[in-house]
């Protein structure tokens, strides 16, 4: 008792003024609203981690590949701009669209369409699913797919999923080029349509593999489609993000933080509002009480323990 009531009043003020001075409450209020901050909209749909349409947002590994243009997300790499139709965040795939894929209504030749070629760097995040098909078409016979590409000596066609190019060539498309059936399927020479899955060739470089087109179709498990003119058209991408970047994500956004990166060393950042921390904003990197960095579990202890004080003595 003693002890609480010889605690003046003035020295609690200037312990109180002490800590307003030096250990201020700017990171917590700051962080307020910092949560989402990257989060944003394209048409209907959702961009987020690992992806942005801010510089800055998102993962490194996904810098500079959406752009929403009139409400429409484009997804550009190095063979070109898709059209984004979906991204599922829980299968971590997203759907992308080529005006100039062949369908089966409607085969595009004339080395008009992009195939799928992916930076260097971004190659890690970024692969088409293994049950997607491309289906190369009107290949040249030097194309490096028939001359043993890339392992081996075995040409690397094959069915993918389910889907064949024995069933692709009943398609209408064909019969609308001219082309019938059975002479694509038993011509002399290469087959005119090579069905792969990506990792058996790992870029689809329409000019590389001296193709003239190209198709790309999946089927969603367990369902099972009857032919070609039910298989969606279209390249699903699955993207992938470390375990560990993806954990500092999660206690980024646990902490109230956006998930971003270093613009010029492409380290992950956790963007708190006014400030930027390496870790979440939990950690008070530079606050300084006496000299020393405190996290805010310890400053909030000693408010604690402060306050208690504050209230037992007016009690006296
Ligand atoms: C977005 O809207 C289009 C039609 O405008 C619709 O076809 C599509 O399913 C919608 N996508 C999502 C993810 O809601
Ligand atoms: C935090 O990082 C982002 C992304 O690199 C940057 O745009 C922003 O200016 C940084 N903010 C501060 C306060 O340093
Ligand atoms: C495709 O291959 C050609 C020829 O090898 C090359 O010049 C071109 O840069 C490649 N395209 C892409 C997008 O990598
Ligand atoms: C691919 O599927 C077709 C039927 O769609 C079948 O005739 C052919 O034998 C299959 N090829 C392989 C290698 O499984
Ligand atoms: C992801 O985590 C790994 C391992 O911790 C690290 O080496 C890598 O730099 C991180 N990637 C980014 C973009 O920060």
């Amino acid at each position: 008792m003693y002890f609480v009531t010889s605690f003046t009043m003035a020295k609690l003020r200037s312990i109180i003024l002490f800590i307003s001075l030096h250990v201020s409450f700017v990171p917590v209020v700051y962080s307020i609203g910092a949560s989402h901050a990257c989060r944003s909209y394209c048409g209907n749909i959702t961009i987020d981690y690992p992806f942005a349409l801010q510089s800055g947002c998102g993962h490194s590994g996904f810098r500079d590949l959406l752009f929403c243009i009139n409400d429409v997300l484009m997804f550009h790499i190095s063979s070109g701009s898709y059209r984004v139709l979906n991204i599922d965040y829980a299968y971590r795939s997203m759907i992308l669209h080529d005006p100039h894929l062949s369908t089966c209504d409607s085969i595009v030749l004339g080395r008009r369409g992009n195939g799928f070629v992916v930076e260097h760097w971004r190659a890690p995040y970024l692969n088409p699913t293994a049950d997607n098909v491309f289906m190369l078409l009107g290949c040249s016979t030097q194309s490096p797919l028939f001359q043993g590409f890339p392992y081996g000596n075995h040409v690397p066609c094959r069915n993918v999923s389910g889907m064949s190019c024995e069933e692709y060539y009943g398609c209408q498309g064909w019969m609308n080029l001219g082309l019938a059936r059975m002479g694509l399927a038993y011509g002399s020479g290469p087959p005119i349509c090579c069905a792969l899955p990506y990792d058996a060739i790992k870029s689809v470089n329409l000019s590389k593999l001296e193709c003239q087109g190209y198709s790309s179709a999946y089927t969603l498990a367990p369902l099972r489609v009857n032919g070609p003119s039910e298989w969606t058209y279209g390249i699903r991408v699955k993207y992938e993000v470390e375990v560990s970047n993806d954990s500092f994500c999660k206690a980024c956004e646990a902490t109230g933080g956006s998930c971003g990166h270093d613009m010029e060393r492409f380290g992950q950042l956790c963007m708190c509002g006014s400030w930027n921390s390496t870790s979440n904003c939990d950690t008070i990197m530079k606050l300084s009480v006496g000299g020393t960095s405190l996290p805010r579990d310890k400053l909030s202890g000693l408010l604690i323990i402060i306050s208690t004080f504050w209230l037992t003595s007016f009690r006296m």
